[in-house]
């Protein structure tokens, strides 16, 4: 017998605003056709004023834990995977605590950018498996509308706000590759490439700075190190691609998530693709995915996923498991 992370429920929650690309051809040198055909985006979500990121984590928290038939009390650590979090400190994650009503367990945030999501179920994977929490709610959530420069179309356009959350619980399996739950994890950066994609301010700078990106630079990384690490993730599972039944990629490009797919010989019915609705949502952007793949009926208890993500630092990375 061996110890798993199961999923036990997912939801998610998307801000009222939908924005679609035409709004921007009124301020930027633009047009919806440039951004639909450069990036696959349609439209996106931008949060309300005073509506903030631990607000949209604690709305899919609430509906990840009706999901999976559970009480806020019955989680024993929340993990908030965001760049963007409401205040210096303390973090999202104490905030979603607070907002759900949870008043056991212990809370915290991990900031990794747009791999964020992918480092959070790391994390979570390696609580359950060290005994130091039976439940964990893992969270993506992001506000990115607040550090976007509305005056630079190269970046501006491709970004949205939303959350998504997952419950994961620890699970007696056989200990082989048939299992369900986290099978395999591969994480890695790179802090040579931190000029690529950045906030130009912070807590130190006492700014909050705008994103800073040479995207054509990043676009270039992006296939390769994602299939780099979609690959080795399934090789320490022992598994192949061939094995996969729906890949859930970081969204940010749909021309990144089409070179993925095709480097690792996979057509793209065997991808969940959400990014023409949200954009690019950070590290919401793969339990957002996770939970409308599954609202469409596409992944189903028992299928092979792997998911990716990329994003500043650079960090990247990739997690096998079976829902
Ligand atoms: N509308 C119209 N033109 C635009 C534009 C916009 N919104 N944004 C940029 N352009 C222009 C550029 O100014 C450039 O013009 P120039 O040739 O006169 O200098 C031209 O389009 C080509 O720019 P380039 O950056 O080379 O385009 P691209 O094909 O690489 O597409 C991105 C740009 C940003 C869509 C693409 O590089 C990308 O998606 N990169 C990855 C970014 C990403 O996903 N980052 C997040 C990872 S987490």
């Amino acid at each position: 017998m061996t110890g798993r992370a199961v999923v036990k429920g997912i939801g998610h929650y998307l801000p009222e605003r939908i924005v679609p690309n035409a709004e921007f051809e009124a301020t930027l040198d633009t047009t919806d056709e440039w951004i639909r055909t450069r990036s696959g985006i349609e439209r996106r979500h931008f949060a309300a004023e005073g509506e903030t990121t631990s607000d949209l984590a604690s709305n899919a928290a609430r509906a990840a834990l009706a999901d999976a038939g559970l009480e806020p009390d019955d989680i024993d650590a929340i993990i908030v995977a965001t760049s963007t979090a409401d205040l210096t400190f303390p973090s999202a994650a104490t905030m979603v605590q607070s907002k759900i009503g949870m008043t056991r367990g212990f809370a915290f945030d991990v900031q990794a950018v747009c791999a964020g999501f992918v480092y959070a179920l790391c994390n979570a994977n390696a609580l359950i498996l060290s005994g130091q929490a039976k439940r964990v709610l893992v969270i993506g959530a992001e506000t990115f509308s607040r550090i976007m420069d509305w005056s630079d179309r190269a970046t501006c356009v491709l970004f949205g706000d939303g959350a998504g959350a997952l419950v994961l619980e620890y699970q007696d399996e056989s200990g082989t590759n048939a299992d369900r739950g986290i099978l395999s994890v591969d994480l890695n950066s790179d802090g040579r490439f931190k000029d690529l994609l950045y906030v130009d301010g912070g807590v130190s700078t006492q700014t909050t700075g705008q994103l800073r990106m040479q995207g054509n630079q990043v676009f270039r990384h992006a296939v390769e190190k994602l299939t780099n690490a979609a690959e080795t993730a399934l090789e320490k599972a022992g598994l192949e691609n061939k094995d996969v039944d729906w890949i859930v990629p970081h969204q940010a490009n749909i021309r990144i998530i089409q070179g993925t797919a095709k480097k690792m010989g996979l057509p793209m019915e065997n991808v969940v693709v959400t990014v023409q609705d949200h954009g690019n949502t950070s590290a919401a952007s793969i339990p957002l995915a996770m939970s409308v793949g599954k609202a469409r009926g596409q992944i189903k208890q028992g299928d092979l996923i792997v998911t990716e993500a990329i994003g500043g630092g650079l960090a990247w990375g990739a997690v096998v498991l079976r829902w």
